[in-house]
């Protein structure tokens, strides 16, 4: 647990230098705009610890797979995203010395993250030759705008030295992933050139073959004009650079303008890149570093303008909240259905940059609520190009006609993790992308999706539900056996609750839409069952047993879910009764003491719970909270929010309230020592959904929105925006006042606190109410 940075509204600061919490702070001020991020490593010199991390979406390498003992199925490889070469390379000399903040003394040192305009700033003063100050200022940003271009102002500055400054932009391919299973590199070298001030890298991935072009051009200012510096061209393998040396006195400054282009083979022909670069890298350099700053902050004004949180009286929790809705906004802006979110999004190398269930689980309901509708259709159509490969993946592993087994780790459709007890048993991930394109449904109303496509999906992950469940004769019931759970801490158990409560949902959705269909548009429906060679009568003849014969684990006596068989054969013991120094358990306890503990590594049945709260009654969901939650050690990021959630609907506000804390600073007050790795990027959407569907109490349910509000004692006020069917608003909330104010779009129908009211689209609804505290 680290707490360094100040508490500010808007931004990240880090004062004076933290060098044993360099790598944290490097994930912290990442930057990114959905197709390049990177993390906030110097741009000079720095020999200290370090995760350097330039990433560009989609482009990966399949590492080959290092298991002990090879079990058929396995993927053969573990994708991973790469660490591209570094475009943000500046070199200083002064006088001959290299600056290197390992190893220089240092007078002050800032950081700041400013995530209203999105950019990472770093000013530092160090001495040099003879007591003499030395002060540098950069300012960097990747743009929301052109997203493209990643753009470095680096300005040096001399209190009262005279000297030569040598400066030295690069761009280095020749780089490597901490995380490679057999140490190799990943990127070959392809075209290069260096001369006058532009300069372009052309690398290619190894196995993938996916083509970066890096470019680089470079102007420099003195008392704010254009000097001529003579610059020599280096050139090594894998490595393009430009040397330049100036003279500066006391009192004057020098500004450096990088202007980056990345361009990728995933978007321009492999052919056209060196030009492409060349063109992109002229016209940033015409409009110039403010024109650019300009557009791309005007990108976050618009960011921000739908879909901020604004807590009053709480400046920690302000910060954290922003923090969270920044840097999701940074790692996924919709736009590219071949995208998807990485667990860490572009700020480390942890879970390869794969896409895991955490994006239809965690971040689509945020960006359902925050973003236009494309954003959330995109990355339903992610999974839909996916389907063939997913149906793959099922026969690999002994499944037949179309049913669809969707990878619980991938970049492109194909399973690319090799943990047995994940890839083979994690198999609840096929519900929750089923359950993504109701809950897309739900909140834009588009009908089509389904016929389009959704119900192509629908069908092959319910196809595998039927096959992947059993009639047990001993039973005479389905039971699905040999499964993970969203616990992990338990691994090939019988009948987890929570999947084969998936199981059921699915097929009656599907079933739901098949039968609306036979209605609507009959003849697109049995051109869709020719073209994956349904037959409706024979499968859904069982589809239909297997939902009136599911085999549900309870506990009659507590009246209450079982996680799963045998779970009640277990040793019950709260999770308070760990010693707090074997806390975590998952890194002091062997993985067989865990496998026979009680304790619940994440939301299992309240994650059920969650998803179908509408068909249970307070009271089973308070039976089942109050069982679950004592041993729930949340050693998943992705588990406090959804029990925070859960308390806020029952009316248990402290608890909620402490499990909200437990998410919102996660990241940036390293609760779990582990942010060095990266963020937790697709957990910010839990913070975010605690706020929203926690305190606030919104619900999207048959066409309207419902609240339920409540407020934190320490909070004087707070809003959210939400968006439902193209309509903008916004709720404020206080101790004795809910306000609703459409900001554009229609009228909609909202049900507070029990009463329906329709919010004219020019009107503000204002409801005088009293607001439980939370305390
Ligand atoms: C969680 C999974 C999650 C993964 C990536 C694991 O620790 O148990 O549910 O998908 O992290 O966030």
């Amino acid at each position: 647990m680290n707490n360094i940075y100040k508490k500010d509204v808007w931004q990240i600061i880090e004062e004076g230098f933290h060098p044993e919490l360099n790598k944290e702070s490097e994930s912290i001020f990442s930057i990114g705009n959905g197709y390049i991020g990177q993390r906030a490593n110097f741009e000079e010199k720095y020999s200290g610890d370090t995760l350097q991390g330039s990433y560009v979406a989609g482009v990966y390498y399949p590492d080959k797979t290092r298991v002990g003992w090879w079990k058929n199925g396995y993927p053969e490889y573990f994708a991973k995203v790469l660490n591209a070469p570094n475009w943000i390379g500046i070199d200083i000399s002064v006088n001959g010395e290299p600056v290197d903040l390992a190893t220089s003394k240092i007078i002050s040192f800032s950081r700041i993250l400013n995530m209203k305009e999105g950019y990472l700033e770093r000013s530092f003063r160090i001495p040099v030759s003879e007591s003499k100050t030395l002060e540098i200022k950069s300012r960097r940003f990747v743009s929301m705008a052109e997203p493209d271009l990643g753009m470095i102002r680096y300005a040096v500055k001399s209190i009262d030295f005279e000297g030569l400054v040598d400066f030295t932009m690069y761009i280095d391919g020749d780089v490597k992933n901490e995380d490679t299973n057999y140490g190799e590199k990943f990127w070959a070298e392809v075209y290069k050139e260096i001369s006058g001030n532009i300069g372009i890298l052309i690398t290619s991935t190894l196995k993938t073959d996916f083509h970066v072009a890096t470019g680089m051009c470079f102007e420099f200012l003195k008392d704010n004009k254009a000097i001529a510096v003579r610059t020599d061209a280096i050139e090594r393998e894998k490595f393009i650079g430009n040397h330049a040396s100036i003279v500066l006195k006391p009192g004057e400054e020098l500004i450096l303008y990088k202007y980056v282009s990345v361009l990728s083979s995933l978007n321009n022909a492999k052919e056209h890149l060196a030009d492409d670069t060349k063109v992109r890298l002229n016209a940033a350099k015409d409009k110039g570093y403010e024109e650019l700053f300009l557009e791309h902050s005007g990108e976050w004004g618009r960011i921000w303008a739908t879909s901020d949180v604004v807590i009053d009286g709480d400046i920690s929790a302000q910060q954290a909240i922003r923090f969270n809705i920044f840097h999701l906004n940074q790692t996924y802006t919709g736009k590219d259905e071949r995208l998807n979110i990485g667990p860490k999004g572009f700020t480390g190398e942890k879970y390869g940059g794969s896409t895991y269930w955490d994006t239809e689980a965690f971040a689509l309901p945020f960006f359902l609520k925050t973003a236009d509708q494309n954003v959330g259709k995109n990355l339903l159509l992610y999974r839909y190009k996916h389907l063939g490969k997913s149906i793959a993946n099922a026969e690999k592993l002994g499944f037949k006609n179309g049913a669809a087994l969707y990878p619980m780790v991938t970049m492109n459709g194909e399973e690319c993790h090799n943990e047995w007890e994940i890839t083979f048993e994690e198999i609840h991930r096929n519900g929750a992308i089923a359950f993504a394109i109701f809950n897309y449904i739900r909140h834009t109303g588009d009908e089509d999706y389904i016929l389009d496509y959704g119900l192509e999906v629908l069908i092959a992950i319910s196809r595998f539900w039927s096959q992947r469940a059993t009639f047990s004769g001993n039973l005479k019931k389905f039971v699905i056996l040999g499964v993970t759970g969203p616990n992990e801490y338990e691994n090939n158990v019988n009948n987890n609750w929570y999947t084969n409560s998936l199981a059921v949902w699915t097929i009656t959705y599907t079933l739901k839409n098949i039968s609306i269909l036979e209605k609507g548009n009959p003849d697109k429906l049995i051109a869709l069952y020719k073209k994956i060679s349904f037959n409706y009568k024979v499968e859904t003849t069982r589809w239909k047993d297997l939902i009136k014969n599911m085999y549900f684990p309870v506990d009659n006596s507590r009246n209450i879910f079982l996680q799963q068989d045998g779970f009640l054969d277990k040793e019950l013991m709260p999770a308070s009764s760990i010693a707090s120094d074997e806390k975590p358990i998952n890194q002091h306890w062997s993985w067989d003491r865990i496998l026979r503990s009680c304790f619940i590594k994440q939301a299992d049945v309240l994650q059920g719970l969650y998803l179908f709260e509408d068909r249970f009654d307070a009271e089973t969901i308070k039976r089942n909270f109050d069982f679950y939650e004592p041993m729930t050690v949340h050693e998943s990021s992705l588990s406090a929010c959804i029990h925070s959630i859960i308390a806020s609907r029952i009316g248990y506000v402290e608890k909620a309230y402490a499990l909200y804390l437990r998410t919102a600073r996660l990241d940036l007050d390293d609760y779990n020592n582990e942010v060095a790795e990266g963020l937790h990027i697709t957990s910010m959407a839990g913070t975010w959904l605690a706020i929203v569907e926690g305190f606030g109490g919104m619900r999207v349910m048959e066409g309207k929105i419902l609240l339920d509000p409540h407020i934190p004692s320490n909070w004087q006020s707070y809003s959210f925006h939400a968006r439902f069917r193209n309509t903008l608003f916004e709720v404020k909330v206080t101790n004795d006042c809910v306000s609703i104010n459409i900001l554009s779009g229609k009228s909609i129908i909202i049900v507070l606190s029990g009463k329906e009211y329709m919010v004219e689209a020019t009107d503000k609804l204002i409801v005088n109410l009293k607001v439980d505290f939370f305390s």
